[in-house]
């Protein structure tokens, strides 16, 4: 195993259509120490494609950016990772994701169903990079994590991140946190952390080196700051924040995009789900942000109130 510094403790995990750059640079700003791209297909780095240079790393975050591969033939795998490598923090084998188009391929957590052949594209992976980290589930159909654990160790990665989850189960079920980890390799938890006490819990249960928190960092990256969320005006501008970051990236196609974050962003406030509909349909980043400038001021004052007492706002009540 290369001996080399680690990141940080507590990242972004990688989401597709998600983790963009003006994403990850609002959880940068909030603290997240480390992030991954979106999954990029090794077929299309070796094709080229225009389009990835959008997901990698940008020269900004070049040393905070994990590029994520997903593919199952060890030959691609490998020569992909090898072009892509000096433009991120380091190459991440995607082991775990189970959407069927991606596991009909024998990608993402298809490759949990042979490990012979997993340990195969994991091998092909550390011969062709300097550094190197595998991010996978517990098993396909059953927790098989020490047996992917060994393979992962034997075949010499880096860095091991894991969903607490089986293939199988997709997102259903709670992730589990009291996994295999005899803490060989730097292991990074992952699964259903969605407040600063879940990876306080996470972190304990596994005696893993850190966390990366997924769903509970979208609409809500101040998880990574460690306290309190933001009151409501704080919050309004850190969404124009975004909007901004969104807009120099797409243009107004950034509103769309957002269109992802909203229910974070609006999650437990009053009258949301009339003004989610709406939002939804605009389709320049102005407007988006004129919107939620209106929303935020109509109620902010009994907005602060609901915050500080943590409670649940109804929706019934007129704001
Ligand atoms: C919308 C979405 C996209 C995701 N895309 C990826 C991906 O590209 N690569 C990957 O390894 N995991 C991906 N994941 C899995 C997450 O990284 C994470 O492991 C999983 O969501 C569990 O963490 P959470 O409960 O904090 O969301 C994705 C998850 C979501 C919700």
């Amino acid at each position: 195993m290369n001996i080399f510094e680690l990141p940080g403790r507590i990242g972004l995990a990688p989401m597709a259509g998600v983790t963009d750059f003006p994403f990850r640079r609002i959880c940068f700003e909030f603290g997240a120490e480390f992030a991954f791209t979106e999954m990029i297909s090794a077929k299309s780095v070796l094709m080229n494609l225009e389009i990835n240079q959008q997901y990698l790393p940008r020269s900004e975050e070049k040393g905070k950016v994990i590029i994520q591969l997903f593919g199952s033939d060890p030959y691609e795998i490998a020569e992909a990772a090898r072009m892509v490598e000096d433009q991120g923090l380091w190459v991440d084998l995607n082991a775990g994701c189970p959407v069927a188009k991606v596991v009909k391929r024998g990608a993402g957590s298809g490759l949990l169903r042979d490990l012979e052949h997993f340990r195969k594209v994991v091998r092909a992976l550390r011969g062709a990079v300097k550094r190197c980290s595998v991010k996978t589930r517990l098993g396909w159909d059953k927790d098989e994590f020490e047996k992917i654990y060994s393979i992962l160790v034997e075949e010499g990665v880096d860095v091991i991140f894991v969903h607490g989850r089986t293939a199988k189960q997709m997102y259903s079920g709670k992730a589990k946190w009291r996994i295999y980890n005899p803490g060989i390799v730097p292991l990074y938890i992952s699964g259903d952390l969605y407040t600063v006490e879940d990876i306080k819990t996470a972190l304990e249960e596994s005696g893993a080196t850190g966390a990366i928190v997924a769903r509970g960092a979208i609409g809500n990256p101040w998880i990574f700051s460690g306290d309190r969320a933001p009151e409501p005006m704080e919050r309004l501008v850190i969404i124009k924040r975004h909007l901004d970051y969104l807009h120099q990236e797409y243009g107004d196609y950034g509103a769309v995009v957002f269109r992802k974050f909203v229910a974070g962003y609006t999650k437990g406030l009053p009258h949301a789900r009339e003004f989610r509909e709406k939002v939804m349909k605009l389709r320049t980043v102005e407007e988006v942000k004129n919107e939620f400038e209106a929303y935020f001021r109509n109620f902010s004052n009994q907005a602060t109130r609901f915050l500080d007492t943590g409670g649940m706002y109804d929706e019934n009540i007129p704001g």
